[in-house]
C-alpha cells in the first residue's frame, strides 16, 4: 500500500525561485538563505519520495477571479510552469500520477470534500519554488507531484479546520491506495507578509515563531485559529500559512499514531517581502517501520 513518509513546509517566494533561475544564490543577500535550506536539500536527497501532494495557492495564473475554486486537485500527467511577474520559469515541467489523483479524488469527494477537479492547469511559483528550494536545479524533478491548490486569494476561503480535516482525508486516501509508494504532503506559502497597503513589508517575527511550535505540537488547536488573526499578526498575504495544516492533518497523530519527528527547521528573514520558513517532520509509521 502507499504511504504517508512525511511532511514539508516552506514559503514559496518569487524571488527565490528567481535568485536560483539566475545563479544569484551565492549573493550576499541570499547565501545565508541558501545555506539554510542545505540540510532540507540533504533530508530529501536521502528520502525522496515517489509522489509529493503539493497544497499551495495560485496567484491567478491557472486560475483568474473569474473563476475560483476552493480546493482544486490536479489530475493530470504533465503541468507546464507558468508566473507573472517574472515570466514562467525555467524548470522542468511537474510530471503528475493522475491514477493516485483519481484514487484521492475518489476517497476524498466521497468523504464530502468538495474538490474541484483540474484536468488541465498550469502551475506558478507557489508550486515551482518549493521544489526548486528542496531538490535544487535538475534536468527532472525527482518525483511524480500531484497539485492540491486552495484558495486563500479571495474571501471566503476555507478555515484551519477544514484544512486540517482535509489532510487528514488525504492519508486515508493514500492509505488506502494498492500501489507500494512513498508520499510526502508539502505544505507551501508564507510566513508573515504582507505585500499591499499601509502595512507592507510587515514580518512578525514572535508570531511565527509561535505559528511553528502550534503547528507542531498543538495543530489541532491551531486549526481553531480564526482568519482574522493571521491576517492582523501575519499580515494579509500571512494567511497562505493556512495551508500548512493540510500537510500537517496528514500526519499519523492526527490517525491515533505516534507523534511525527522534527528533522528540521529553518527561519529568515527577509527573504524578499517575506519571512520565510521550513519544516520537515517524519511520520511516525515510518520511523517504527524504518529507524
Ligand atoms: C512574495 C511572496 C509570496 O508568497 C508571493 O506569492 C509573492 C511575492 C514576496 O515576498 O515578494
Ligand atoms: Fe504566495
Amino acid at each position: 500500500m502507499a504511504r504517508i513518509t512525511a511532511s514539508v513546509y516552506t514559503s514559496h517566494v518569487p524571488a527565490i525561485g528567481v535568485a536560483m533561475d539566475l545563479g544569484k544564490t551565492q549573493e550576499p543577500y541570499y547565501a545565508p538563505l541558501f545555506a539554510g535550506y542545505e540540510p532540507a536539500r540533504a533530508w530529501m536527497a536521502a528520502n525522496t519520495p515517489d509522489v509529493v501532494v503539493l497544497v499551495f495557492n495560485d496567484h491567478a495564473n491557472a486560475f483568474s477571479l473569474e473563476m475560483v475554486p476552493t480546493f482544486a486537485l490536479g489530475m493530470s500527467a504533465r503541468y507546464e510552469p507558468a508566473d507573472e511577474g517574472w515570466g514562467a520559469r525555467p524548470v522542468p515541467p511537474v510530471v503528475g500520477q493522475p491514477t493516485l489523483s483519481a484514487h484521492i479524488a475518489h476517497s476524498v469527494i466521497r468523504e464530502d470534500f468538495d474538490l474541484t477537479l483540474v484536468n488541465d492547469m498550469p502551475v506558478d511559483h507557489g508550486c515551482t519554488v518549493p521544489l526548486s528550494i528542496m531538490f535544487g536545479q535538475p534536468d527532472a524533478w525527482p518525483c511524480a507531484v500531484i497539485p492540491l491548490v486552495v484558495n486563500v486569494v479571495q474571501y471566503p476561503i476555507p478555515s484551519g479546520r477544514r484544512c486540517l480535516e482535509l489532510g487528514k482525508a488525504v492519508r486515508r486516501a493514500v492509505e488506502s491506495y494498492d500501489e507500494d509508494l512513498d508520499v510526502q504532503v508539502w505544505g507551501t506559502g508564507g510566513m508573515s507578509h504582507q505585500l499591499q497597503g499601509p502595512r507592507a513589508g510587515l514580518i512578525n517575527q514572535k508570531w511565527d515563531n509561535e505559528f511553528f511550535e502550534r503547528l507542531v505540537n498543538d495543530p489541532e488547536g491551531q486549526a481553531t485559529v480564526e482568519h482574522v488573526e493571521y491576517v492582523r499578526e501575519a499580515g494579509s498575504e500571512g494567511i497562505e500559512l493556512v495551508m500548512w495544516l493540510v500537510a500537517r492533518g496528514a500526519m499519523a497523530d492526527l490517525a491515533g499514531g505516534g507523534a511525527p519527528t522534527e528533522v528540521h527547521r529553518l527561519y529568515h528573514v527577509p527573504a524578499s517581502n517575506t519571512a520565510a520558513g521550513q519544516l520537515i517532520l517524519k511520520d511516525a509509521s515510518t520511523m517504527t517501520t524504518f529507524a
